[in-house]
């Protein structure tokens, strides 16, 4: 688990960053098989290798701060997203929640947490009572967070889930309706429509800055580590559902529909599991896809956790091309157009889309700001990543519905 971890850790800071006919099933038939055999529980895992807590505690916030209860303290929640909230105009961490009682102290102390606001998971229900936390972030395995998430807004909790949404489009229903019903707010946490380089991205598109789009290729892919389906949930079916496609590639199918602006009408698929390695026995090594859009645009998506790291987009039009390489890592973006007025972007810091992120859910929490990663778009998502695995599974092209539904 530590090298897999690692290699992906580094990977993506430097830049770069259902299942086959054998397994008989799909990514959202495991999340059906998941909740048929009761569910994967939370458990706490040791503290992520490499982790920085800091040394003072966060600056104090404006009396409208919105309060979080931070659910699972993995690599990405103490890695990037708990320093940033620092940097966020009014979010602050109220709360945390952890199975590992040596995590909540030491992550309590090093964030001026206080003790009565440390929650295991068995002690979640408790949260609320608690009118220091307004929202929960449920930073969990893919797995975990419908079930999380419907119970935050049973606790009349507001809900940042981290991507993807969940593992099917049946749970992504489900935890709109919990969200409706509890009256509060579902977000998703999609970084990249936070970030200067992916927002200019857009509406250099918007402007026609390549002419009409023709092609979009993207990749995102990682070697992972020696690992098995017991020591990371990134290579457990359950949790993480076809694997590569959910976790990483799930940015390019995002970067296809944003710069086309389009939804697709068809996909088309394969998929890859070799025999042998144990990283692969319950997931994909590499997803492979094609998207055709009304407009006559395809985009070409690969992912892959077997193969070196890189993280790019391109989008060719009648005019030109853009070019996003490295396209949503946690920084180093570039970009640049290759048309007549060729140049090079520098938009922005990209760090500044974690912070941005929790603005844009405190603006929607406390005055009512529309969201603009709803769990609408995290359930189209799904939808589309259950075509993808179904044109897959048959070999067949996929018809789709404008909102991502498959047409029979
Ligand atoms: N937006 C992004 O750029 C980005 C990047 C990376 C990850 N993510 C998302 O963030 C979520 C967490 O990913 P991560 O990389 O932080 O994973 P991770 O390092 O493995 O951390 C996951 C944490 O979840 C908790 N957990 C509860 N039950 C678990 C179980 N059965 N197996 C494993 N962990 C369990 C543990 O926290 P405790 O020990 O505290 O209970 C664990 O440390 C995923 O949804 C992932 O897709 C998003």
């Amino acid at each position: 688990m530590v090298n897999n971890v690692t290699t992906r850790r580094r990977f993506i800071q430097a830049g770069g960053g259902v299942v086959a006919a054998s397994l008989a099933a799909t990514a959202s038939s495991a999340a059906t098989l998941a909740q048929a055999r009761g569910g994967t529980r939370a458990m706490g895992q040791p503290l992520p290798e490499g982790v920085k807590l800091p040394s003072t505690p966060p600056r104090r916030k404006r009396p409208d701060s919105v309060g979080f209860a931070i659910v699972g303290l993995g690599g990405y929640a103490l890695n990037q997203m708990m320093p940033r909230f620092d940097q966020a105009e009014r979010a602050h961490i109220a709360a945390i929640v952890s199975g590992n009682p040596d995590k909540l102290r030491r992550v309590g102390d090093a964030y001026g947490v206080p003790e009565d606001a440390r929650y295991s998971y068995d002690a979640f229900a408790r949260i609320a009572s608690d009118d220091r936390i307004d929202a929960v972030y449920i930073v969990l395995p893919t797995g975990l967070h419908a079930e999380w998430a419907i119970r935050a807004f049973a606790a009349g909790k507001h809900v940042l889930c981290e991507k993807p949404m969940a593992l099917s489009s049946a749970d992504c229903e489900r935890m709109i309706a919990a969200s409706r019903r509890a009256d509060r707010k579902l977000m998703l946490a999609y970084r990249s429509h936070f970030e200067p380089y992916n927002l200019e991205a857009m509406t250099l598109m918007e402007q026609k800055a390549v002419g009409a789009i023709r092609l979009v290729r993207s990749e995102q892919s990682y070697r992972m580590g020696p690992t098995s389906p017991s020591e990371n949930w990134r290579a457990n079916r359950m949790l993480a559902g076809g694997g590569p496609l959910e976790d990483y590639g799930i940015y390019g199918l995002q970067s296809a529909l944003y710069l086309t602006g389009e939804m697709p009408e068809s996909v088309s698929a394969t998929t890859f599991r070799p025999t042998g390695d144990p990283r692969f026995s319950e997931i994909f090594a590499h997803v492979a896809s094609q998207l055709r859009f009304p407009s006559g645009a395809v985009a070409q998506l690969v992912t892959s956790y077997d193969s070196a790291g890189t993280n790019f987009a391109h989008v060719r039009g009648t005019d030109g091309a853009l070019i996003m390489d490295p396209a949503t890592s946690y920084s180093g973006q570039k970009m640049r157009l290759e048309a007549r007025n060729a140049r090079e972007f520098a938009p922005g810091d990209p760090s500044v889309q974690f912070a941005r992120q929790l603005d844009h859910f405190t603006n929607a929490v406390r005055d009512g700001e529309a969201i603009r990663t709803s769990g609408e778009m995290g359930l189209r998502d799904l939808r589309l990543i259950e075509a993808i695995y179904a044109a897959a599974e048959t070999g067949r092209t996929v018809n789709l519905a404008p909102d991502g539904r498959m047409r029979r």
